[in-house]
């Protein structure tokens, strides 16, 4: 078989069979395949689509090319949560450390930046010392210690996304629901999961812009997981606006920790509890949504999720006062309104990209992020804003970077003389 005739059918729109599927995916294990054909493969995919058996076809490869946890002498129901991606969503950081006062385990293998949007991994490798590259026995330590832990993808874990993962965010070949799809399931086939919560995001800041493609994509998720068996439950959380305030590695971090501490904004808490609820209802701790919200805001309010928070850090080697101190006094760009009246809209998309051209993503594969880089919104959809008013600040260590993101980032504020609501943050929700 020839790699270019496999990229050649794909281009031409015709199905691939499961020999070229996995020929394909041998070949990136195995340097039969560049990088170059792996963006053009990816390039296809997203140009021409994949079929349901080509996505289960490419999932179970990406599952295959690395091993598997065996997770079978934790007692306890082994339950995770993954979002397709936002804009200031820091939910898994306070998930976990809500979860840790349960009897469930959380095994999280998040992802990094992909595309505009941020990851969990480069959120907590801007805390030092953290140690986010974990080993099997290191797994199964936190998970008896702490109930949880937090790692990313290693070597081992699904390598074929991996790679494929870190080429689709610089080659503009995210957006496609077969690929999201094997990306995300392959990895959390490999878990050996009980369950999965999924929080598909829906808006001008996700990569399904409106309801009926995050639709789409949850059908083509739930058909694979109903073939491997996969409990899930889907929740579709909107992404018209950046979740929080803070956009940005460390000040995601900070937020989460201002959040868990009592100093929350609506969205993050309860998008937080919504997810939350479906873990535990998912692992069968509780059989409805008034029984564990009542647990969770108990574990919230008494500031037990915030001292897990600090456990689950110093668990995996992070100092958070270090880190405090490494990103005082970051140079800071103030943009200020010239309208007055109520913000209308936020471009997400382009808020993201504002992030990433400061420093708080990659443009290329092997750039080097800007940890305490970012952007603070001041204001948020519905919110009254007068002349001169602060609409965000941003946050770069290179001053001379400040330019085009805060005017991109300004021109991401819609204000008009009209009131609007906050859009409604959980839209839909479904049981696998
Ligand atoms: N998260 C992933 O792991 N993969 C995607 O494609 C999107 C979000």
């Amino acid at each position: 078989m020839l790699i270019t005739e496999i990229l050649k059918k794909k281009r031409d729109g015709f199905e691939l069979n499961k020999d070229e599927i996995s020929y394909f995916i041998k070949g990136l294990s195995n340097f039969n395949v560049s990088d170059i054909q792996a963006a053009a493969f990816l390039m296809a995919c997203c140009t021409k689509g994949l079929s349901s058996k080509e996505t289960t076809y490419l999932t179970y490869q990406m599952r295959d090319s690395g091993e598997k946890f065996n997770f079978a002498k934790i007692n306890k129901p082994k339950v995770d949560k993954h979002s397709t991606g936002g804009v200031g969503d820091k939910i898994s950081l306070l998930i976990t450390p809500l979860l840790m006062a349960f009897d469930i385990a959380v095994p999280m293998i998040s992802g990094r930046g992909l595309g505009h949007t941020g990851g969990t991994v480069d959120k907590l490798e801007s805390i030092s010392g953290f140690k986010i590259r974990l080993d099997y026995e290191d797994y199964f330590n936190l998970l008896i210690q702490n109930g949880a832990f937090m790692a990313c993808q290693t070597d081992d874990i699904a390598p074929a996304d991996k790679k494929l993962y870190h080429i689709r965010d610089v080659t503009g070949t995210v957006e496609s629901i077969g690929l999201i799809t094997a990306s995300i399931l392959s990895k959390k086939l490999v878990e050996d999961l009980d369950a999965l919560a999924m929080d598909i995001k829906v808006g001008n800041g996700a990569f399904m812009r409106d309801l009926s493609s995050a639709h789409q994509l949850a059908e083509s998720m739930a058909g694979v997981a109903r073939e491997s068996g996969l409990k899930m439950r889907i929740i579709f959380s909107s992404m018209e606006q950046p979740l929080g305030y803070k956009i940005g590695n460390w000040l995601e971090i900070e937020e989460t920790m201002e959040s868990l501490n009592g100093q929350y904004s609506a969205d993050i808490r309860d998008l937080t509890l919504k997810l939350c609820s479906s873990m535990l209802i998912a692992g069968g701790l509780f059989d409805n949504e008034l029984e564990s919200g009542l647990e969770l805001n108990k574990v919230w309010d008494s500031g037990l999720a915030a001292k897990n928070f600090v456990k689950m850090i110093e668990a995996q080697g992070g100092n958070l006062e270090l880190s405090k101190s490494k990103y005082e006094n970051y140079p800071e760009y103030e943009i200020v309104s010239d309208k007055r009246g109520f913000i209308q809209q936020i471009d997400t998309l382009y808020t993201g990209i504002a992030g990433i051209m400061l420093g708080a993503g990659r443009k290329d594969i092997n750039d080097k992020i800007d940890y305490g880089a970012g952007i603070i919104l001041n204001k948020k959809i519905g919110d009254t804003v007068e002349i001169g008013e602060t609409l965000a600040v941003l946050k770069s260590k290179d001053k001379s970077l400040f330019d085009s993101p805060a005017e991109l980032l300004k021109n991401c504020f819609i204000i008009s003389d009209d009131y609007k609501k906050a859009p409604k943050l959980i839209l839909d929700e479904w049981v696998i």
